[in-house]
């Protein structure tokens, strides 16, 4: 018999419902939210009414598009945290429902082991995967972690941001420059144009592996307001040279720590996930980073980097290998863990 995994996910602004079967996905659908555009952010409220209205239709499409009914269903998957709470109650409360009424498990997933395992999400079953142990950069809106991947689900943070995550310092950068929120993809783009040198911005130092983006995003506002002083149109001459020399500034601090974490763990395959792994100077960077130490690079398909439900139902179907499902009273947890 088949075993058929619904994946739901609604830990920030995007509401997503994917079907795995057998290992192999057979739909991913996301309704993203626009709502939260004219205010440079994502809104808590906002985003919680709007899983709201998308959650059902997501679901339902996700599951025609799989061709099968809701009563074929092995098991459900959730992201369980971390998020924002009133999102993650929103979709935590119907696979709870669902799960309840169709008499089938639940399986809990931590929105952090679903980005790293998004690398397991297969297509076909010709597609590869990496090889435990790896290490993962792990870089979105919310997130900034170098992850020490043991096994599907023993991965320990052996780096952290200590203030803003690399999509924030792209994200908050981009507002500066006022461009459409999310900033990061306007940056992304404007670059390809740009002169990354034409500008340079203050450095972080911080011990470790741990990372800092505030200062990078701080000196970035300095060189606009100076800037701006002796050419009110500052942004708009500079535009393609300012995107191109802050992700430069931003690529930079990420594969300092990223190459030094390889060296300290001995990693092998090397990994990236979230939102920012998009971006095509971080994939090309990560590229050269690999094989200039030899090591195997894994960048995932554009579709998976942010966030989606194909990671949260591969990660529940490698949980559910594992005989592991939760109870009905589980509740969402906002903050981040590895646990
Ligand atoms: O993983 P994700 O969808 O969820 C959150 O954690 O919110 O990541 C969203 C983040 C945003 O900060 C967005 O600007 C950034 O990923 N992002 C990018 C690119 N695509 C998305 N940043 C830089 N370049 C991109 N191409």
């Amino acid at each position: 018999m088949k075993e058929i995994i619904l994946g739901i996910e609604s830990s920030c602004d995007d509401t997503s419902a994917a079907v795995i079967i057998d290992g192999l996905l057979a739909s991913n659908v996301i309704a993203s939210q626009s709502v939260h555009e004219e205010y440079g952010g994502v809104v808590p409220e906002l985003a919680s009414r709007a899983h709201q209205q998308n959650i059902l239709p997501v679901v339902d499409t996700a599951l025609k598009r799989a061709g099968i009914t809701a009563e074929e269903l092995t098991a459900i998957a959730f992201t369980r945290g971390p998020g924002l709470l009133g999102s993650l109650l929103v979709g935590t409360s119907f696979a709870k429902g669902m799960a309840l009424g169709l008499g089938i498990p639940l399986v809990d997933v931590n929105h952090l082991h679903g980005h790293v395992l998004s690398h397991f999400v297969k297509e076909s079953p010709e597609d590869e995967t990496p090889e435990f142990p790896f290490l993962c950069l792990l870089i979105s809106g919310g997130n900034s972690q170098l992850i020490n991947v043991k096994s599907a689900f023993d991965m320990e943070i052996i780096g952290r941001t200590i203030d803003d995550a690399a999509g924030e310092a792209f994200d908050k950068c981009a507002k500066v420059m006022g461009l459409p929120y999310p900033g990061g993809p306007h940056i992304d783009r404007l670059a390809a144009e740009g002169n990354p040198h034409a500008f340079e911005f203050a450095k972080p130092h911080i011990p470790g592996l741990d990372y800092s983006f505030s200062g990078l995003k701080t000196s970035f506002l300095y060189t606009v307001r100076d800037g701006k002083k002796s050419d009110p149109d500052f942004v708009a001459h500079n535009l393609a040279d300012l995107a191109a020399s802050i992700q430069r500034a931003i690529i930079e601090t990420l594969m300092q720590k990223l190459k030094r974490a390889i060296k300290e763990t001995g990693a092998k395959h090397v990994a990236i996930g979230g939102g920012v792994s998009a971006n095509s100077g971080v994939r090309q960077a990560v590229s050269d980073l690999c094989e200039q130490l030899g090591v195997r690079a894994w960048l995932p398909p554009r579709k998976f980097t942010t966030d989606n439900a194909a990671m949260v139902a591969i990660a529940g179907w490698m949980r559910y290998q594992q005989g592991d499902t939760c109870p009905i009273d589980l509740p969402p947890f906002a903050r981040v863990t590895m646990d």
